[in-house]
């Protein structure tokens, strides 16, 4: 089955948007699987700039279908406002958009949890997106979670919502000291907005099957090493986002996914707390920061910027299969005099080349120095870049099969898979 899945092999903002749009070009069926409104997906086309948190990227594209998945926690004010946009870039959704019934709604107390949450952490904290992520998710783990194609019918809708407020509640009130919410404030809140939702509910799962034949494109959200088992736990989202993902996120079986394209920039950033052995002194990570413009697209935090892990990059190629390596923001280091990529770490028991399950803090990167490079542009590409390129390649076995030296869409060079042993 022609279906491949893009993922973020870092801690998420890789590029992951710029490529799915860039390959969309080739696909008729786009959908996400996993995570929500914590993603922010930038797009830019000529002068026009794109920030997707729910919708696949690919439909900004006049023509293609697609949807969201069961996997997805769905932010209504937030797809609402999508919704708009995309049809305005790329035309009506009616026919185009499917969004599986199945896909959970985080509701406004998830959100108030999330804040309550984190402030109560302290020194603990994740600097989750404040979204409602992980209450939302706990919430359809442990059965009380409000279904979005409830929104078809007003009586099963309020009883879901009541129970939802039966363990949510004490929550807000005990833990917290927040005031408790009733049914008829969130289906105030719930009714507007279910109009915009109601023509696109559907099957995606069924959808997929029936369209099998064709090429589909899975966009992942977040990256690998905030999933929320093999990434960097705690500070992990609530969802899987390595390529296993799309399968149990869709309803589609394990083995139609053929291709799995990880994207990593050419350095590493990584926004909210958590270890990050390469993490550059605060100097530099300005510096990275202000010319890779490494704010968050969904929360405008900035991020925190670091060099390439190859550790964590070979780690995150082994869980997701990965077959080919999309690498962006190579522009972002032109003009330094040296760039380092981490091969290896030092650990309390010794060198090794492997990510570890525990004590990611206190290892200390064994760095190779490479020469820095000039103006990349579409036409050639710096032999310093270059020697970069391979250095990785070798290092992590997977062919970098593209280049990406700029946030348009247009700023990408395809390679021809060079050498022979991949
Ligand atoms: P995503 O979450 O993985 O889709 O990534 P984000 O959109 O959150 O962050 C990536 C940022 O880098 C966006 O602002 C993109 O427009 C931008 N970007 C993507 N590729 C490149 C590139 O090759 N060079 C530069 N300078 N910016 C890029
Ligand atoms: P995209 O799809 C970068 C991070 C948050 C925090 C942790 C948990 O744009 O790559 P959550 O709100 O999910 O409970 O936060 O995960 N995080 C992201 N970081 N890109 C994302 O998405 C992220 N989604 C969540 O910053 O550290
Ligand atoms: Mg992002």
């Amino acid at each position: 089955m022609p279906f491949t899945v893009i993922v973020g092999l870092q801690w998420g903002d890789e590029g992951k948007g710029k490529i799915a749009d860039y390959l969309s070009g080739e696909f008729g069926i786009v959908a996400r699987f996993q995570g929500g409104a914590n993603a922010g997906h930038t797009v830019n086309i000529g002068k026009k700039s794109y920030i997707m948190h729910i919708l696949p990227t690919g439909l900004l594209r006049q023509g293609t279908k697609g949807g969201v998945g069961a996997g997805v926690v769905i932010d209504l004010e937030t797809l609402r406002d999508e919704i708009k946009v995309v049809e305005k870039a790329s035309g009506p959704l009616k026919d185009r958009l499917i969004i599986d019934e199945r896909a959970q709604i985080v509701l406004p107390f998830h959100k108030i949890e999330d804040a309550q949450i984190e402030e109560s952490r302290k020194n603990l904290r994740i600097g989750t997106t404040q979204r409602g992520i992980g209450p939302s998710y706990r919430d359809r783990y442990a059965r009380y979670g409000v279904r979005v194609g409830l929104l078809r019918d007003e009586g099963l809708l309020a009883e879901a919502i009541e129970r939802a407020l039966s363990f949510n509640n004490p929550i807000l009130e005990s833990m917290f000291g927040v005031k408790p919410m009733s049914r008829d404030e969130i289906m105030d809140w719930i009714m507007p907005l279910r109009d915009y939702v109601l023509p696109y509910l559907g099957d995606l799962s069924a959808f997929l099957w029936r369209n099998r034949d064709q090429k589909i494109l899975l966009e992942g959200a977040q990256g690998t090493l905030l999933d929320v088992d093999f990434g960097t736990y705690p500070y992990v989202t609530s969802s899987h986002c390595i390529a296993g993902a799309a399968s149990v996120g869709l309803g589609i079986p394990p083995y139609w996914l053929e291709n799995v394209i990880g994207v990593t920039k050419a350095y590493t950033t990584r926004v909210g707390e958590g270890p990050f052995p390469t993490e550059m002194d605060e100097a530099l990570s300005a510096e990275i920061r202000n010319k890779g413009s490494e704010f968050g697209a969904s929360t405008g935090r900035p991020r925190r910027c670091g060099w390439l892990d190859l550790p964590a990059l070979r780690y995150a190629i082994r869980l997701n299969g990965v077959k080919e390596i999309m690498m962006t923001k190579l522009d972002v280091l032109s003009g330094l005099p040296e760039v380092l990529v981490a091969v290896a770490y030092e650990t309390p028991a010794g060198k090794t080349r492997d990510f570890p399950i525990y004590g990611l803090e206190s290892v200390k990167p064994v760095y190779k120095s490479m020469k820095g490079w000039g103006t990349f542009t579409g036409e050639r590409i710096p032999h310093a870049a270059l020697e970069f390129i391979k250095l990785v390649e070798e290092e992590v076995g997977v062919p970098i099969t593209l280049l990406s030296y700029g946030g348009d869409r247009a700023e990408v060079i395809r390679r021809r898979i060079i050498s022979e042993e991949f």
